[in-house]
């Protein structure tokens, strides 16, 4: 039942505070700042032993599995590469002793993921699943791997499961980080952090109507840009996606920085750019960005941090979210990219449960 909700999507939205308390339940090691994990605990030698990772999905949870990529690479300093499972399946991919393998699927019956997942233990990688579908097809066949226990997902569009399975990267990359170059008090630090969370999501659910109100501005756009960097670079893509497959409309995401290489020819008023612009190190950088778009009649929504005092003065709206270790603020910036691709949706008109053309789990090629 959608529990008083309007629809699935906006329910599950909604969930996310919990659904994330249920992916870190009994995980998350605070006297030793690690992770524990009890579907890897077979495979301790692998990830003792790998030199390089490969993550492979579609969609939102390959979306999920670039921000694994900045965790793991962050904390373990461990090579990571981001594929998309439709290409990997194909292209012969190089997997050699100490090449660990994670699929992330939701469904876990997706049949790119499925197929990546077979080709890579036919090359002898032991593949490693990060699912939410208890018992489902891609759980089933990994060599072990981690549950998301996010709860069933019915909306067409994925939103709590890519915040949980982002949840469950950040404790992989604890765990990995923790063998190797991440001291006590930063893992304890950051185990903390993860733990804290659900309750800062709490505080953006409270934005909705806010959203929604800025939603109304847009309801007519036929285009939208979606700006970030580093780790809110694939938030931006993320929330791209999920604004085209409710709402119908043209969205792309890119890097910040690669406006300047093509994409700024694009702006004027009539396309609308949401930039995700937290008060961290690499603030000044996106404002300058903003300030181009500005410069170009282009209409800002900015969503950022409390403690930012500059953006006011560019963007036409402000979505202001509590600030965190920058490593997690994907789980924060996503929360409201999805209210505002569900407003524009709903807005519309549109089933965005069931969008056309678009089906839970694509068990087809
Ligand atoms: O079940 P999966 O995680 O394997 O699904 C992958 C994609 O089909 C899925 O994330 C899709 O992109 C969503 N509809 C996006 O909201």
């Amino acid at each position: 039942s959608k529990g008083g909700f309007e629809h699935y999507m906006l329910k599950e939205i909604f969930e996310q505070p919990e659904a994330l308390r249920n992916t870190m339940r009994g995980r998350l090691l605070f006297a030793d700042g690690s992770a524990k994990l009890a579907g890897l605990d077979a495979n301790r030698l692998e990830l003792r032993n790998l030199n390089r990772i490969i993550i492979t999905a579609c969609g939102t949870s390959y979306y999920a599995g670039m921000v694994g990529e900045y965790l793991i690479e962050d904390l373990a300093g461990v090579p990571v590469e981001v594929e998309y499972a439709s290409e990997f399946r194909y292209r012969n991919p190089i997997i050699k002793p100490g090449t660990l393998v994670f699929v992330i699927s939701q469904s876990g019956e997706t049949a790119d993921t499925l197929a990546a997942l077979r080709e890579a233990q036919t090359k002898g990688a032991t593949v490693l699943g990060i699912c939410n579908a208890v018992g489902s097809t891609i759980a089933r066949e990994s060599n072990g791997g981690v549950y998301l226990h996010a709860g069933p997902e019915i909306g067409v569009a994925s939103t709590k499961a890519f915040s949980s399975q982002v949840t469950v990267l950040a404790m992989v990359a604890l765990l990995l980080g923790r063998e190797r170059r991440v001291s006590a008090e930063q893992g304890i630090e950051f185990a903390h952090a993860i733990a804290k969370i659900p309750e800062q999501i709490e505080e953006i659910l409270k934005l909705s109507d806010k959203i929604r109100e800025i939603a109304k501005k847009y309801v007519n756009a036929h285009n939208f840009l979606y700006l970030g960097r580093h780790y809110n670079y694939p938030v931006a893509m993320e929330g791209a996606l999920k604004l085209k497959e409710i709402s119908y409309i043209h969205a792309e995401g890119y890097p910040a920085a690669e406006m300047k290489h093509g994409p700024i020819a694009l702006i004027d008023e009539n396309m609308p750019v949401v930039v995700i612009a937290p008060k961290d190190s690499l603030f000044d950088k996106v404002l300058s960005n903003v300030r181009e778009i500005k410069a170009r009649g282009g209409r800002i929504i900015a969503v950022t941090t409390e403690d930012c005092t500059e953006l006011s003065d560019y963007a036409d709206d402000v979505i202001y979210v509590p600030k965190v270790n920058s490593m997690l603020m994907p789980l924060i910036t996503c929360v409201p990219l999805q209210l505002l691709a569900y407003h524009i949706a709903v807005l519309r008109g549109n089933d965005v449960d069931q969008p056309r053309n678009l089906a839970k789990s694509v068990t087809v090629e």
